[in-house]
């Protein structure tokens, strides 16, 4: 960065389309990674989009600016203001609203439940999960993946996370809880859409189903308690019984603190594992001897392989492009000084999609990951950083371990050689078709299926 550069840039932003913000608005809402990409190409790494609800939305791109927003100059920056957009959801003690001392804090209570250890004893539901999903699926029957994962990723939620097992609150919540998070983008690009029209209308709709799944998780907190009192040995490892168990050791949690814990897990962690699996069966079925590749490791037990796998995926067709940060005060880079209140989409999705960094990058090639690992600046599938996802050891358990069941039973193809399109869905990247296989043979219901075990 040169003295003239910086003065030359100290009072403008980035360069980035000059379309009226509402045509960006709509690119950008209807074709998200379209439209990234083509900035990227031609404004280089660093580029301004208009976006309608927003404003100017300053893309951070190349591995220096991300590591400056995340890490180094982390203090600059607010994480929580630019999620401000779901603290209806997700509630005010949700980790998601937190910066500073009450996210280290919100953090340390959610680690533990949350580490590796923990989640490891949630494989056995995950696998029986996968297995009563795999049971719908007879040779010859088309499936689209996307569904099938959006079941079992909420089945795993609901019972291996938080722990429910009473049929009557698991029945309610499978019903509930997809249409709680199917939300109407425009109750969250648009706070003016937040109205209760006589009881009509997205929001009046949407509140009605949260205080619905509200009332079911309050009523299952309320009768764990009772039951952790009368029997503390009652505890199972699942997050609410940890959480509860710290309250048993006076770190005194109110209701509200644990639904938005949950809420929260529920918001960030079930679609985007989904999605992210739904995908990596759509890539790997049409990547050249992927599913070979990928097969002989589940066999094998081969970690690394699968492990490499997931992460090609993740990296070829993320779930979300960017996320967030608003700058808390003047902020110095690349030659210009961004004010307080700019609002920063650091792309980890562009950052994964750079020739530079990735030869050839529209090609799924695992290979990219081992021997050698890329740089951990080239490639951040969980963020990095104090906001770093706190999911990312259940994600990976829990991916591994769909993914191994359903290649221990099934052999799958995928129902067109074209690859599926990206769909923005709300905040989610889904396949459009909802990544679409045939089914060819099924060892589970054929009863041939040779029974090795999933570990971790
Ligand atoms: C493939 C699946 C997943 C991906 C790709 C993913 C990705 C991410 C990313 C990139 C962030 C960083 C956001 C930021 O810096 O602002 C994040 C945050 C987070 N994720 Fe995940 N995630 C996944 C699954 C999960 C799961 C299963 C859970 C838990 C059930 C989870 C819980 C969280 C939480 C609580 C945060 C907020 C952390 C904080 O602000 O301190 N995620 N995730």
């Amino acid at each position: 960065m040169t003295s003239v550069h910086s003065r030359q840039n100290r009072a403008a932003t980035p360069p980035g389309p000059k379309l009226p913000a509402v045509v960006q608005t709509l690119l950008w809402a209807a074709a998200p990674v379209k439209f990234g990409k083509a900035c990227l190409r031609r404004y280089g790494s660093l580029f301004t989009a208009r976006i309608l609800g927003f404003g100017d939305v300053v893309y951070i791109c190349a591995p220096a600016g991300i590591r400056r927003i995340l890490r180094d100059d982390a203090g600059a920056f607010d994480a929580a203001g630019a999620n401000e957009s779901i603290r209806f959801m997700v509630g005010e003690y949700s980790l998601l609203m937190a910066e500073g001392a009450a996210h280290t804090n919100r953090r340390k209570v959610l680690t533990r439940p949350l580490h590796g250890d923990n989640v490891a004893a949630y494989v056995e539901v995950m696998v029986s999960i996968t297995e009563q999903e795999i049971r719908r699926w007879p040779a010859g029957r088309t499936v689209r993946l996307l569904g099938c994962f959006q079941r079992v990723t909420l089945e795993v939620m609901i019972r291996a996370v938080f722990g429910i097992t009473g049929s009557a609150r698991l029945n309610r919540l499978r019903e509930l809880v997809p249409r709680l998070l199917d939300l109407n983008p425009l109750i969250i690009l648009l706070p003016s859409a937040r109205r209760y029209f006589g009881g009509f209308g997205p929001w009046a709709a949407f509140q009605r189903l949260l205080r619905e799944v509200d009332r079911i998780i309050y009523a299952e907190i309320a009768e764990r308690r009772a039951r952790l009192r009368a029997d503390p040995a009652s505890a199972g490892g699942d997050v609410l019984s940890v959480l509860l168990g710290r309250d048993q050791d006076s770190e005194n949690i109110t209701d509200t603190e644990l639904r938005d814990h949950l809420v929260t897990l529920l918001a960030v962690g079930q679609e985007t594992t989904a999605t992210q699996l739904a995908w990596f069966f759509e890539r790997v079925l049409r990547a050249p001897g992927a599913l070979q590749r990928v097969t002989a490791a589940v066999d094998g037990e081969d970690r690394q392989v699968l492990d490499a796998a997931i992460h090609e995926a993740i990296r070829t067709r993320p779930t979300t492009l960017d996320i967030g940060r608003i700058a808390v005060r003047p902020w110095e880079y690349d030659g210009y000084l961004f004010p307080a209140g700019t609002m920063f989409a650091v792309s980890l999705g562009l950052l994964h999609s750079s020739g530079d960094l990735h030869p050839d990058p529209e090609v799924y090639s695992m290979e990219r990951f081992f021997p050698a690992e890329p740089p951990s600046a080239h490639f951040m599938p969980f963020g990095g950083g104090s906001h770093r996802c706190l999911g990312a050891s259940l994600a990976m358990v829990e991916m591994r371990t769909i993914i191994s069941t359903i290649l221990r039973h099934v052999r799958l193809e995928a129902a067109a050689t074209a690859p599926e399109r990206v769909m923005a869905k709300g905040p989610m990247l889904v396949p459009r078709r909802g990544a679409e296989v045939v089914v060819t043979e099924n060892h589970l219901l054929s009863g041939t299926t040779s029974a090795v075990p999933v570990r971790e």
